[in-house]
Parts: structure tokens; C-alpha cells; sequence
């Protein structure tokens, strides 16, 4: 799969089959997310991968009501969580270096990226689920002070082809030439 295919075809994924996703697709899932860039590549990602059916229900658990990635969740051969270290990525001696704070935010958004766009490439399939109770998910998976689980990724075949997805923005509302509200 070339470059274009991976970056336009990619869809978030929230039905799968009962395909067993292997441990080593999972791996190469992390390595594509291991060669991210990162501030000062510091590589602050911390990534839990979850197969217990029970814990599984108890991460979905965290999810806000109704939040479409549930029966995802619920149905996916793995999940995997990404975590992330606080206090280091834009950070000089446990201080914010510039008026932007949680560069690790940054750094995990390009690691997922990756992650989902090897996936993709490998025929499968994944959602990141962010919209949850990151505290309840933090102690079900015995996360440590000083770490933070931003997102939820459930892993799978995608039961049926990926559709066109939901529309984007025109480049035109959000490109600028020179500075703010110029039209490039
Ligand atoms: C940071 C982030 C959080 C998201 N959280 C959720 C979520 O909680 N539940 C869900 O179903 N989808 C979630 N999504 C998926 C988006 O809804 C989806 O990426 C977007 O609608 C574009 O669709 P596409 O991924 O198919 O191109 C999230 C995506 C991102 C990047």
C-alpha cells in the first residue's frame, strides 16, 4: 500500500469480525508508532495492550454513554491504550519550556497515527476512543502518578469495506498565506 492509500483510506473502524488480530501485527503496529518524532525525542508513549474480555468490558465501561466506539470495544480482538508520560516532552527539569503545555499530547497523536496507518496497511482495522473517564481507565489498568491514558485504539478486521468517511473541511477555511485569514 503506497503512502496515499494509507493517509486517504484509513477510516476509523467500529465493526470488526472475530479474526484473531496476531501479537506480532500488534508489534508491528507499536514499531510503526516507535519511529514517530517526539519533542526532543523523548518518546514519553506508553502503550498497554488488552485481551482479557473482562477488562475489556471494564475499559468500555469508562466510555461516556453512547459513545459509538463501545460495541468496538466490546468486539475487538485487542485493545491497545495509549499512555503517555507527563512532566518531560516540552518540559526542561519538570517545567513547561513554552507557553503551550502537554507536548505529550502531540507526540502520542503522531504515534497513534502511525499506529492506525499500519493497521490500515496490514487490512486492518481501528478507532481511537477518547471520549471516556480517563481517571476510572487510569486505575482499572493500574496506571502510575506521573502517567496519563489519553485514548482507547480497539483492534480488528473491519467486517465490512471502508467507506468515503465523514466529509472534511475545504482546504480553503483553514490554509492562510503570510498570516491569519490571508487566502494562500
Ligand atoms: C482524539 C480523538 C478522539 C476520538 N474519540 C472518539 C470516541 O470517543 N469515539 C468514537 O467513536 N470515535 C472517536 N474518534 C474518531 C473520530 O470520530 C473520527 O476520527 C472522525 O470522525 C473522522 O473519521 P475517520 O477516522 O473515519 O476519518 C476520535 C478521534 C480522535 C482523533
Amino acid at each position: 500500500m503506497n503512502l496515499d492509500e494509507a493517509i486517504f483510506g484509513r477510516r476509523s473502524v467500529r465493526k470488526f469480525t472475530d479474526r484473531y488480530v496476531t501479537d506480532e501485527e500488534i508489534r508491528a503496529m507499536i514499531e510503526a508508532a516507535r519511529w514517530a518524532p517526539s519533542w526532543a525525542n523523548t518518546q514519553v508513549w506508553e502503550f498497554i495492550v488488552v485481551r482479557d474480555r473482562a477488562l475489556m468490558e471494564k475499559i468500555a465501561g469508562t466510555y461516556v454513554e453512547k459513545n459509538p466506539a463501545t460495541r468496538a470495544t466490546l468486539s475487538a480482538s485487542a485493545l491497545i491504550v495509549a499512555c503517555a508520560r507527563d512532566g518531560v516532552s516540552g518540559c526542561y527539569d519538570g517545567k513547561d519550556v513554552t507557553s503551550i503545555q502537554k507536548w505529550y499530547m502531540f507526540d502520542l497523536g503522531m504515534a497513534v497515527e502511525n499506529l492506525c496507518l499500519k493497521a490500515h496497511a496490514m487490512g486492518l482495522g481501528t478507532v481511537v476512543a477518547g471520549y471516556m473517564d480517563h481517571q476510572a481507565c487510569k486505575k482499572i489498568l493500574e496506571v502510575p502518578a506521573g502517567y496519563e491514558v489519553v485514548a482507547v485504539l480497539p483492534v480488528g478486521e473491519p467486517l465490512t469495506p471502508a467507506k468515503s468517511g465523514p466529509p472534511r473541511k475545504e482546504l480553503s477555511s483553514f490554509l492562510h498565506l503570510d498570516a491569519f485569514g490571508k487566502v494562500f
